[in-house]
């Protein structure tokens, strides 16, 4: 019998260590991600958002879990379904109860609701009513308290501006009382991060040099007892995330550095995208996350 993703979870947040998120935006992502993960001994979920299937080729909720089930290996990797708007980034209410359903069906071991356009009163509501559906089926659930920007449409305004005022971070209090209130596993806190742009726009681009602000997570870590998450995990500085980890803030959530290289080479053929998948993942792991080995600690 397999033990549970929150299982495993807390084992790297008690010992202090990553466990990566990849997204799967392209089906033929995923082989790659899982090779490499068990190629470095390294745990980590697989993962896919909403807009992943709507807005680029992962087709399926069904389909990224067939693909997962036919490549997985267990030692090293668990399923995650990412970012279930309750409104979604072209601000749209969506119907996220039987997407989390259809989820736990198909397999996936751990689910992420993201009210975080709501107020804490409904995201409070909506947070809890996926918590008592998963945890009802043995599933896992992660929550987003805060407003980690980037995957809305059009610009976002100086991201310096952005950092130095704080807008949107979590705040420790409510966070507190959120975790307290929806009895989720994993709590998505704002510190400084942003999503890699999904644009047509701007997808392509490099993506900004996103910091942390330390200080503020530490605050959240007095008051959280969960393992926190970061979005946007493309990007920062080796040392923000290495200090962010040592607050409590374990899930680190990768798409865009992995997404690029896909579009860049698919062109050339899915092979030498595959290939390019792969490297890069190999290269994340063993030089920013220093994850080589950890599927030994957490999952022996
Ligand atoms: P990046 O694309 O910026 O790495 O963010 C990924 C993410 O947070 C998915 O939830």
């Amino acid at each position: 019998m397999n033990v549970g993703t929150n299982e495993l979870l807390q084992r790297a947040w008690r010992k202090k260590m990553i466990v990566p998120g990849f997204n799967i935006p392209y089906l033929p992502m995923l082989e790659p991600v899982v090779q490499a993960l068990r190629d470095c001994n390294s745990f980590g979920l697989v993962m896919v958002a909403r807009l992943e299937w709507m807005k680029f080729e992962a087709r399926s909720l069904t389909a990224v879990a067939e693909e997962y089930h036919r490549v997985k290996d267990e030692r090293y990797t668990r399923l995650h379904l990412d970012h279930v708007p309750v409104i979604d980034e072209d601000n749209l209410r969506v119907n996220y109860l039987p997407i989390i359903r259809n989820a736990i069906s198909a397999g996936f071991q751990s689910v992420m609701i993201d009210g975080s356009r709501l107020s804490l009163a409904n995201n409070i509501a909506a947070t809890r009513e996926v918590v008592e559906l998963a945890h009802a089926a043995g599933v896992a659930v992660e929550g987003e308290l805060g407003a980690v920007m980037g995957h809305e449409d059009g610009p976002t305004g100086s991201y310096e501006e952005i950092f130095a005022s704080g807008k949107g971070f979590t705040d420790p209090s409510e966070a507190q009382q959120f975790v307290r209130q929806t009895g989720v596993d994993w709590l998505s806190v704002a510190i400084g991060s942003i999503h890699g742009a999904i644009s047509n726009a701007f997808k392509d681009q490099k993506k900004v040099e996103a910091r942390l602000n330390i200080p503020h997570l530490q605050r959240i870590s007095e008051v959280v007892n969960i393992p926190m998450v970061l979005h946007g995990g493309t990007g920062i500085a080796r040392r923000y995330i290495l200090d962010a980890v040592q607050y409590g803030c374990i899930k680190i959530n990768i798409g865009t550095a992995l997404r690029q290289p896909f579009e860049q080479t698919r062109g050339a053929s899915v092979v030498k995208a595959k290939q390019a998948v792969y490297d890069t993942t190999l290269s994340l792991l063993r030089n920013e996350l220093d994850v080589t080995g950890s599927a030994s600690v957490i999952n022996p």
